[in-house]
Parts: C-alpha cells; sequence; structure tokens
C-alpha cells in the first residue's frame, strides 16, 4: 500500500488581492489530507473519500461532483503517464471542509502524490503541484494557485502568482496559532468572484486598497525574515479591515475575531475566502488558555495549530 499525507494551510497575509496579482504570505499547519493506495487485481479504479462519506468508479463519465477533482487528476495522469493498472485509493482528511484551511487542495496533493508513487514514475514535487493546481481550477474557478503550492512545499511561503519563495524561519515556541472554524460553509469560487466584480465597479478606490495590501504584505515579510513575529499582531488586524472592505467579512467571523483580541490576542483576521470559514489569531502562550476559554464560551471549538516545515510526505 502506498500513503502520503499533504499539510493544510493558514493564509498569514494577503488573500484575495493574491488573486489579482499581489503577494500572500500563507503557512502549511499540521492537519492533513491522506491518501493510501492499493492495486486492484480486477483493474477498476476506485475512490474512496471518507470525510465525505462518498465514492465512486473513476472510468464512469460522471462522478459525484465534490470528487471531480479526482478523476481530472487520474485523467491527467492518465494522459501523460499512461494505463495505470487497477486502484482503490482511500482518502480521508482531518481538514475541515469549505472552511479555509485548503481541504480541497491538500486531498488533491495526497492523491496526486500517491498516484505517481503508485505509478513507480519519476517525478518532482513541482508535477504534483501543477497536477493539483489543474484540479483546484475544476473547484474554485480562479484559484491563485497559493493552496496547492503551500500545500505540495509546505513551510511559510511568500507567494505571488508564478513566483514563490520560502522563508527559512524558525515559528518561535511560545507563539501560537489559534483557529477557529465558524462553521459558516460557503464556495471559494463564488466568494472570489464577488469580490473580482466589486473591484470592477469601484477600480479607482480598490486599486489603493490592493496596493495596501501589497504594501502590508511585504512589510510582514521583512518582519518574519527578521524573527519579530510579535511585531505581526497589528498587521493582523490591518488586514482584517482590508478584507472588511472588499465585503468577505460577516458577524460571525466578526465576533470571533473580537473575542481573540479581547481575550489577549496580538492579532486576529478572517484566513481564506471569508464569508464564513476560519478566522485566525496569533497568541502568545501567556494568553492562550484565556483565549481558549473564552472562545469555548461563546460556542466555538477552537484549534492550535503549528507552522509545518514539510509539505506532501511519505508515510
Ligand atoms: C483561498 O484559499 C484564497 C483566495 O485568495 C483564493 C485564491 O487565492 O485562489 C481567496
Amino acid at each position: 500500500m502506498i500513503c502520503s499525507a499533504a499539510p493544510a494551510k493558514v493564509i498569514l497575509f494577503g488573500e484575495h488581492f493574491v488573486v489579482k496579482g499581489k503577494p500572500a504570505i500563507v503557512t502549511a499547519v499540521n492537519l492533513y489530507a491522506k491518501t493510501c493506495i492499493m492495486e486492484l487485481e480486477s483493474g477498476k479504479h476506485l475512490l474512496i473519500s471518507k470525510q465525505l462519506r462518498q465514492e465512486t468508479d473513476l472510468d464512469k463519465e460522471h462522478v459525484p461532483e465534490q470528487l471531480a477533482q479526482f478523476k481530472r487528476i487520474y485523467e491527467i495522469i492518465y494522459e501523460k503517464y499512461g494505463v495505470i493498472r487497477g486502484f482503490k485509493a482511500i482518502i480521508d482528511s482531518d481538514i475541515p471542509v469549505s472552511s479555509g484551511m485548503g481541504s480541497s487542495a491538500a486531498t488533491a496533493v495526497s492523491f496526486t502524490h500517491s498516484l505517481l508513487r503508485f505509478l513507480g514514475v519519476e517525478f518532482k514535487l513541482e508535477d504534483v503541484n501543477n497536477i493539483a493546481y489543474e484540479a483546484e481550477k475544476l473547484v474554485h474557478g480562479k484559484p491563485s494557485g497559493i493552496d496547492n503550492t503551500v500545500s505540495t512545499f509546505g513551510g511559510i511561503i511568500y507567494y505571488k502568482r508564478g513566483y514563490m519563495e520560502k522563508l527559512n524561519v524558525k515559528w518561535p515556541q511560545n507563539l501560537s496559532l489559534v483557529v477557529v472554524d465558524s462553521g459558516i460553509k460557503r464556495n471559494t469560487g463564488k466568494v472570489v468572484m464577488d469580490v473580482l466584480e466589486r473591484y470592477e465597479r469601484h477600480e479607482e478606490i480598490m486599486k489603493h486598497i490592493y496596493v495596501a495590501a501589497e504594501q502590508l504584505v511585504n512589510k510582514a515579510k521583512n518582519l518574519i525574515l527578521s524573527s519579530r513575529f510579535y511585531d505581526l499582531g497589528e498587521l493582523i488586524s490591518i488586514n482584517q479591515s482590508l478584507l472588511e472592505s472588499i465585503g468577505v467579512s460577516i458577524f460571525e467571523t466578526d465576533r470571533i475575531i473580537y473575542a481573540m483580541i479581547e481575550s489577549g490576542g496580538l492579532g486576529a483576521k478572517i484566513s481564506g475566502a471569508g464569508r464564513g470559514g476560519i478566522v485566525y489569531g496569533l497568541f502568545m502562550e501567556n494568553s492562550l488558555n484565556n483565549a481558549i476559554h473564552r472562545l469555548k464560551n461563546i460556542g466555538y471549538k477552537p484549534i492550535i495549530v503549528k507552522p509545518v516545515e514539510k509539505g506532501v510526505i511519505e508515510f
């Protein structure tokens, strides 16, 4: 049996702006999507998603919508490498679905990586990334490619369309990322389109917001490179205000953000497409218990995640 695991992500700065060519900073975190593939004598190509509770035969013309990205990956690999012997692929994931943690990209990356290993062909991580990006296009319409890139390569990444730079710094022991899922699911592709349409309607104003986002991300990058993580808090809050102005902030996520700030968070913002999904906050060790308690009290299930250096791995 061949198994691969690919990490989730938290976008620290710059989501949405990255769709229009501005930079963003993202980190891989320690939640994983895993795919295990075993050979099937019958020659069939079966796929089972435990998290989505769905299964399909990838050779069928129509597969359930949520599994279409895996059929796309299977077809790309078939076109590029030729006939694939029969298999059963089982996909499982700890990453909340449709919440902004890159669940679809991580499942695509883990499936692609394990299928290429199953085939026994030579490949580079770049190939995995490119194939997973094709699958992302099916799910999100106009993805920037940030999600599949971080899930493939891991670490903290400064990302622009067509450019990525790993920020080689050690995350401080006493600093935590707290993630809260608002529980409100939304369609990333739809939110991205709405933001782009708002941009078109008010370009003369919006272009300044996009430039501000770019300057903010570049400032955050310099702070991270000089290990001044504790100074990121205000930039996180400013980034949140920019997200508010492009129309992706809602009452429920604001409530979580204010609870995080009031309980000692250095900064907190939406991460991912917004209009629900997750919020992340940056916390020093000494305010963590207070924050967890407060967030639980208002009905949420905070999780503490850690940045991870590696992207997709064999396991
Ligand atoms: C989604 O994780 C992040 C967005 O910026 C969309 C994208 O970059 O493709 C909202």
